[in-house]
C-alpha cells in the first residue's frame, strides 16, 4: 500500500475536507496541528484573499496544509444580458431577506490563473482540485515548488484521467459525500458510484495513493476504507459540526437531525448538483424551475444565503451534508481525529465499536 503520510509530510492519513465558502482557519489549523492534513476551500477567493488566508493559516500552525480550488470546466457562464432575468427568478427569496434582485457583478468568479498565482506565492504543502484534471503546466509548476497535487474523482475513468495527468494522489469521492458532486467526464447524475464500489476499483486502476471520501463518519468507515485498499480518508461532515468549524447553528442543527436518507442532490443553489438538505429554498427554486447556469446561480443565491446565514435562517441557506450525518457526534476537531485514527489498521486493538 502507498504511504500517504510520507508523501504529504503528515502523521496520520486523515484529510479534513475543504469546504468552499465554509472553511475556517481554526478548523484547518486544528486538523493539521493534530497530525492530519487540514484543507481550506478557496472557492470564489481572489488572489488577495488567498494570500491573507494562507498567512492566517501559517500563523495558526507550522504543520502542512492543503489549499483547494475548483477548476474551470469551460461551461461557466459570465455576467451578461441574461443576468437580470436570472435574478428576477429569485425575487421572492431576495424579498424575504429585504433586498432587491442584485445587478450583475463584474465577474461571478475570479480566474483560476489569479488563484493559482496566489497559491504559488502561498506555497502550501498540497494543492487539491475538483472538477477536472489540472493543466500539465500547473502540475509541473506545483512540483517544481515542492507542492503535492491531489485530484478528485467520482468515477474510475476520472481517476485514470487524473493519474495520467500526473497528480500525486486521488480523492475518490463516493455518492454519499456532502456538497458538490465534482464529476467532470460525465454528468454528476451518471457518476453516482457508491464508495464501496468506487474505492477498490480506483485502487486497481491507478498507481498513486487513493484517499476515500464520502460517508466516512467514524472509525468504522475508516477501517472499511483501508480494507478496500485506500491509503487515507477525507472526511467532511463529521468535522463540520465541531466547535472549530465555521458552520452556523442552523447548519449544525441540520447535521444533527438529518437521517441517512434525508439529503438530496440538487442544482437549486448553485446550478450544479450538490448533496444537502431539501430545505424551503431548495424546494421553492426547484418548483419554480428558475435555476440559472453555474456560477450565476451560485452567485445569485449567495446574496440571500449570506444574509440568511447571519440571521440563522436555515430554510434559506445551503445546508450541505453527507449521508453519514447521523454519525457526526464529536464537538472538537481533536476528538474527531482521535475517533478516525482508531479505525486505521494497526492503530491499536481492532475494536470498531463507536465511542459514546
Ligand atoms: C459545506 C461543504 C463545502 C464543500 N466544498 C468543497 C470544495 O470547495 N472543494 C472540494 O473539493 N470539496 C468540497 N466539499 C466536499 C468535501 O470535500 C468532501 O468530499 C465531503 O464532505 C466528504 O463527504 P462527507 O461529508 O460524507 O465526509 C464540500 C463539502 C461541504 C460539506
Amino acid at each position: 500500500m502507498h504511504d500517504l503520510t510520507a508523501l504529504l509530510g503528515i502523521r496520520h492519513p486523515i484529510v479534513l475536507a475543504p469546504f468552499g465558502g465554509l472553511s475556517s482557519v481554526a478548523l484547518t489549523a486544528a486538523v493539521s496541528a493534530g497530525g492530519g492534513l487540514g484543507s481550506y476551500g478557496l472557492y470564489g477567493y481572489d488572489g488577495e484573499r488567498i494570500r491573507a488566508t494562507a498567512a492566517a493559516l501559517r500563523r495558526a500552525t507550522s504543520a502542512p496544509f492543503s489549499l483547494n480550488i475548483w477548476l474551470p470546466t469551460g461551461d461557466e457562464v459570465r455576467p451578461g444580458p441574461e443576468h437580470d432575468g436570472y435574478a428576477r427568478g429569485l425575487a421572492a427569496l431576495f424579498a424575504e431577506v429585504g433586498i432587491q434582485p442584485p445587478p450583475a457583478p463584474e465577474q461571478y468568479l475570479p480566474t483560476v490563473e489569479e488563484q493559482l498565482d496566489a497559491i504559488w506565492e502561498a506555497a502550501p504543502a498540497v494543492l487539491s482540485v475538483v472538477f477536472g484534471v489540472p493543466p500539465v503546466s500547473a502540475v509541473d509548476e506545483a512540483h517544481r515548488r515542492g507542492i503535492r497535487v491531489l485530484g478528485t474523482a467520482t468515477t474510475v475513468a476520472e481517476a485514470v484521467a487524473l493519474a495520467d495527468g500526473g497528480v500525486d494522489a486521488i480523492v475518490a469521492t463516493g455518492a454519499e459525500a456532502a456538497g458538490h458532486r465534482a464529476s467532470f467526464l460525465r454528468s454528476a447524475e451518471e457518476s453516482l458510484v457508491g464508495l464501496v464500489s468506487l474505492v477498490p476499483q480506483v485502487v486497481d486502476a491507478v498507481d498513486v495513493p487513493v484517499i476515500a471520501a464520502g460517508g466516512i463518519g467514524d472509525r468504522r468507515g475508516v477501517a472499511a476504507a483501508f480494507a478496500l485498499g485506500a491509503s487515507g480518508v477525507q472526511v467532511g461532515t463529521s468535522f463540520l459540526v465541531t466547535r472549530e468549524s465555521a458552520a452556523n447553528d442552523a447548519h449544525r442543527a441540520a447535521i444533527r437531525s438529518t437521517a441517512a436518507d434525508g439529503s438530496v442532490l440538487t442544482r437549486a443553489m448553485s446550478g450544479r448538483p450538490a448533496r444537502g438538505v431539501p430545505n424551503r429554498a431548495v424546494r421553492e427554486i426547484e418548483a419554480s424551475g428558475a435555476i440559472a447556469p453555474f456560477p450565476a446561480q451560485n452567485w445569485l443565491t449567495g446574496r440571500f444565503r449570506s444574509i440568511a446565514g447571519q440571521r440563522g435562517l436555515g430554510e434559506l441557506q445551503s445546508l450541505w451534508l453527507g449521508q453519514s450525518a447521523p454519525l457526526a457526534r464529536w464537538d472538537a476537531a481533536a476528538e474527531v481525529l482521535a475517533e478516525l485514527r482508531a479505525g486505521i489498521p494497526g492503530s491499536g486493538p481492532r475494536d470498531v465499536r463507536v465511542r459514546g
